[in-house]
C-alpha cells in the first residue's frame, strides 16, 4: 500500500467511524423537519391541481416515519419538496435547518448532496458503471479524488453486504442487490435525512423484508432521521410513526393494526 493510499484508507476509516459515534448520542427531539402552511399546486393546461394547502407537520430528529396514502395523494411530491427536488407553491419548509423553499437551484443541489440520502422505487443506478463506481459517484461529484471515493464506496458496499459484487454492473445484480447498492449510494455522503420513496415497491415480499431490515439497521446505526413512503402496511407498522396523506392532510395513522393488504 502506498503512503497516499494508506492516508486515503485512514481518512476512510475516520469517515466511516464518525457516524457510529452518534449511536450513543442521547435521543434528541428537536424537529429536523418543520413544515408550515405548505401549499403545492400544479398549473397545467387542463387547469390547476392543488395537492396540499395549509399543511403543517414536524418530524423530530431520529424518527423513522412512514407516509402512506392512496396513489395520487401526493406522497412523492411531498418527499420531493422536503428533499429540495421540487418547490412548494407557498409555505415554509425547514429541513435540516434550511428553508428549502427559498433555495436557488445551485443551493438546492448542494443541500441535497450534503443533507439528503434519497432512495427511489427504481434504483436509477448508472448501467455502464460498476456497483462500486455507482456508490462512489456522489463523492466524486462533490470533488473527491476517484481513488479515495472508491475506497469509501467499498466500505459502504461492505456495510450493505455487497463487497463481493463490487465489480458487477447494475444489470448483473438482483433487484434486492440493486436496491442495496442504491442505499449505499444514498448514504455515502453521510446525510442526516434519508428519504425513501417506495424503496421496496419493486421487490418480492422476502426481498422487500431484507431491504427494509437493512434500512432499519442503517437508520439506527447511523443516527438518521428517515421518512419512508410505502404502500405496504406491514412495513409501515415497523416505523416509529405512520402518517396518512389523505385529501391534502397528514393524519396520524395507527401502527398497531396491519391488514396485510396493500394500501
Ligand atoms: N409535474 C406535474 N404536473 C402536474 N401534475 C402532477 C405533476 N406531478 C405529479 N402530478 C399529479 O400530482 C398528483 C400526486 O402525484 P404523486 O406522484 O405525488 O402521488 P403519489 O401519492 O406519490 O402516488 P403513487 O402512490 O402512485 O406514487 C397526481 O395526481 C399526479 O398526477
Ligand atoms: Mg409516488
Amino acid at each position: 500500500m502506498t503512503e497516499n493510499s494508506s492516508a486515503a484508507a485512514a481518512q476512510v476509516t475516520r469517515t466511516l467511524r464518525e457516524p457510529e459515534l452518534r449511536v450513543s448520542d442521547p435521543p434528541v427531539s428537536s424537529p429536523i423537519i418543520q413544515v408550515t402552511d405548505l401549499e403545492k399546486t400544479y398549473h397545467t393546461a387542463r387547469g390547476n391541481l392543488t395537492l396540499f394547502q395549509h399543511l403543517d407537520f414536524k418530524v423530530s430528529t431520529g424518527e423513522f416515519v412512514a407516509i402512506v396514502g392512496q396513489s395520487g395523494a401526493g406522497k412523492s411530491t411531498l418527499l420531493h419538496i422536503l428533499g429540495a427536488l421540487d418547490a412548494p407553491s407557498a409555505g415554509t419548509v425547514y429541513c435540516a435547518s434550511t428553508n428549502v423553499a427559498t433555495l436557488t437551484p445551485r443551493q438546492a443541489a448542494s443541500f441535497r448532496n450534503r443533507e439528503i440520502g434519497y432512495v427511489w422505487q427504481f434504483h436509477y443506478l448508472l448501467p455502464e458503471f460498476t456497483a462500486q463506481e455507482n456508490v462512489a459517484m456522489p463523492l466524486m461529484a462533490g470533488g473527491m479524488a476517484r481513488r479515495e471515493a472508491l475506497v469509501i464506496a467499498l466500505n459502504w458496499l461492505r456495510e450493505v453486504g455487497l463487497e463481493d459484487r463490487r465489480e458487477h454492473r447494475p444489470g448483473e445484480l438482483s433487484g434486492g442487490e440493486q436496491q442495496r447498492v442504491a442505499l449505499a449510494r444514498a448514504l455515502v455522503n453521510k446525510p442526516r435525512l434519508l428519504l425513501a420513496d417506495e424503496p421496496t415497491g419493486d421487490l418480492d415480499a422476502a426481498t422487500a423484508n431484507q431491504v427494509f431490515e437493512l434500512l432499519e439497521r442503517i437508520h439506527a446505526n447511523y443516527g438518521l432521521t428517515s421518512i419512508v413512503v410505502t404502500h405496504n402496511m406491514d412495513l409501515a407498522a415497523r416505523c416509529t410513526r405512520i402518517m396518512r396523506l389523505d385529501s391534502g392532510r397528514l393524519i396520524p395513522a395507527t401502527n398497531t393494526i396491519s391488514t396485510g393488504k396493500p394500501i
